[in-house]
């Protein structure tokens, strides 16, 4: 696990995928409040059994990445949460999840059959194109959510441009550089920036944010703006309460480390993914709605 995060982190070094590691610094959304019970039902917590992965019997859960329910037995997440796993088993998520760290009684458990990451995801950067471009990845799960109300409707082509709009963000990351996983979920409130205004304040080559990417940014200020950070990943945007976004990736740190300031969050941006969606749902047999 840290060896494949340090590959990533030496690949892109101003940049870091915002999944959770098992120990060492870990990544939730920064300058965020405690969400209400429920208030966010489509959030799921993607949990790795470590025991499974290194081959031993036996059940040992982390929570490293969020994801949306979108179809009552599908999760919408990042393909570099995703692809974490070498089997599905060794993938489980947990929805209507409250406390991470305590039983809330309302969580349900449901492990992975399958997992799709999209065709032309590439972990890092490249060059040629954009910085983890394709970030994203279907899980079918095993059973159905028990309550309807998870499912949240994803955002369309025709509705793509959120540019201007206040959206929000939530998850299980880090609430700051080197601190700790929150308990309780986070949310916040962030605007939808374009993708040129959000190449600009990344002030790197052009290249960088693409046609698949949403940027999200509520200003620089290091005591009144906020990011998404480590443990956020594969977990949503929500835009008028339609999924418009996947936590893919940020500043390492989640902060510019000499002055504490913010740059952009980026996410898959969902609508550019419709097509697939579908094209992966119908595949698996899964209607719509
Ligand atoms: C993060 O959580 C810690 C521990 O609860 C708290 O002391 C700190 O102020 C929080 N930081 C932010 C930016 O909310
Ligand atoms: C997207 O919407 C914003 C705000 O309404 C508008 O300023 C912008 O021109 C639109 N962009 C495109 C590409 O339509
Ligand atoms: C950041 O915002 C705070 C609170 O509004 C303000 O006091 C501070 O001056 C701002 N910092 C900068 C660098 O603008
Ligand atoms: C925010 O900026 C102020 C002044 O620019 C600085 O003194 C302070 O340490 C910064 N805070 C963080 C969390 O980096």
């Amino acid at each position: 696990m840290l060896a494949i995060m340090s590959v990533r982190i030496s690949c892109v070094s101003v940049l870091l995928p915002l999944v959770a590691v098992i120990s060492g610094s870990q990544i939730k959304i920064i300058n965020g409040e405690d969400a209400a019970p429920m208030s966010h039902p489509h959030q799921v917590s993607l949990q790795w059994n470590i025991l499974a992965a290194i081959g031993f019997p036996g059940e040992r859960w982390f929570h490293i990445c969020g994801g949306s329910v979108i179809r009552k037995n599908v999760v919408l997440t990042a393909a570099h949460c995703a692809e974490i796993a070498s089997k599905p088993a060794e993938l489980k998520v947990v929805v209507n999840d409250h406390r991470l760290f305590d039983v809330d009684d309302t969580e349900q458990s449901i492990l992975v059959k399958e997992i799709i990451l999209h065709e032309d995801y590439i972990p890092g950067q490249d060059y040629d194109n954009s910085v983890y471009p394709n970030d994203i990845a279907l899980l079918r799960l095993v059973g159905e959510v028990a309550d309807s109300s998870s499912i949240i409707q994803i955002d369309t082509e025709e509705d793509r441009n959120r540019t201007g709009q206040t959206c929000i963000i939530t998850g299980w990351g880090l609430n700051d550089t080197n601190s700790a996983t929150p308990n309780i979920l986070q949310q916040r409130e962030m605007k939808v920036i374009s993708e040129k205004e959000c190449e600009e304040l990344w002030d790197v080559e052009d290249s960088f944010i693409f046609k698949g990417h949403v940027c999200v940014f509520d200003g620089p200020n290091n005591t009144t703006g906020g990011a998404a950070c480590s443990g956020d990943s594969g977990g949503p945007l929500v835009c008028d309460g339609v999924l418009v976004g996947v936590t893919s990736w940020g500043r390492t740190g989640c902060r510019v480390p000499e002055t504490g300031e913010f740059l952009p969050s980026v996410y898959a941006r969902v609508s550019y993914y419709y097509g697939w969606i579908q094209t992966t749902l119908q595949r698996w047999s899964i209607g719509r709605g």
